[in-house]
């Protein structure tokens, strides 16, 4: 699969834990990838928010700051160990947020001002309420923080896996 070896198509697919304590990601998850973890199998990431702003769950993993990029190092040296190939899945939630996942309780951000109506989480009790977004405007796009904020996320990615990976990076 492009790069990487791949040894046989099981991979794991994402599987947000909301166990990332701060938005930290916990020792338990070196265990938990460590076990699904296996020599040129592939698994992607739970789904790991890029900035402050990109959150909409609780507890979700972060890849914005430093102390995130350190807490998933052992996580991905673990997974290295055992000759499997860890893709980290950025997300920002946009308007599937409200203000309480927000920083200093700011409207959430996205392409729109429409508000979500709730919805009914998967176990069919809690509901999800979401708060009225902030619209971006065209002249905002290019300088908002939350692409700021994408690309401080994509460059720390960038970093920890060319610090842990043996080959170049394509891009
Ligand atoms: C508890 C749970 C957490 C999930 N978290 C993510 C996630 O973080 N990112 C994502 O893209 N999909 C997520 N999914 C979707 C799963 O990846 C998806 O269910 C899986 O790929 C199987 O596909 P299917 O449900 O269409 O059969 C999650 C699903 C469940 C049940």
């Amino acid at each position: 699969m492009g790069k990487f070896q791949l040894s046989h198509r099981v991979v794991l697919a994402p599987l947000g834990r909301l166990r990332s304590f701060k938005n930290v990601p916990q020792p338990h998850a070196v265990l938990y990838y460590s076990q699904r973890a296996s020599d040129g199998g592939l698994l992607i990431a739970e789904a790991t928010g890029v900035s402050d702003s990109a959150q909409g769950y609780p507890n979700t993993p972060g890849i914005w700051t430093e102390e995130q990029v350190q807490a998933w190092r052992p996580i991905v040296d673990v997974v290295h160990q055992k000759g499997g190939i860890l893709i980290c899945q950025i997300v920002h939630v946009g308007r599937v947020s409200n203000y309480g996942f927000q920083p200093r309780g700011q409207a959430p951000i996205s392409s729109t001002d429409k508000l979500l109506v709730p919805q009914v989480g998967s176990n069919g009790i809690d509901v999800a309420d979401f708060s009225p977004p902030r619209r971006l405007t065209t002249e905002e796009i290019p300088m908002m923080l939350m692409i700021s904020e994408l690309l401080q996320g994509m460059q720390l990615k960038l970093a920890l896996t060319e610090l842990r990976s043996t080959e170049p990076m394509d891009t």
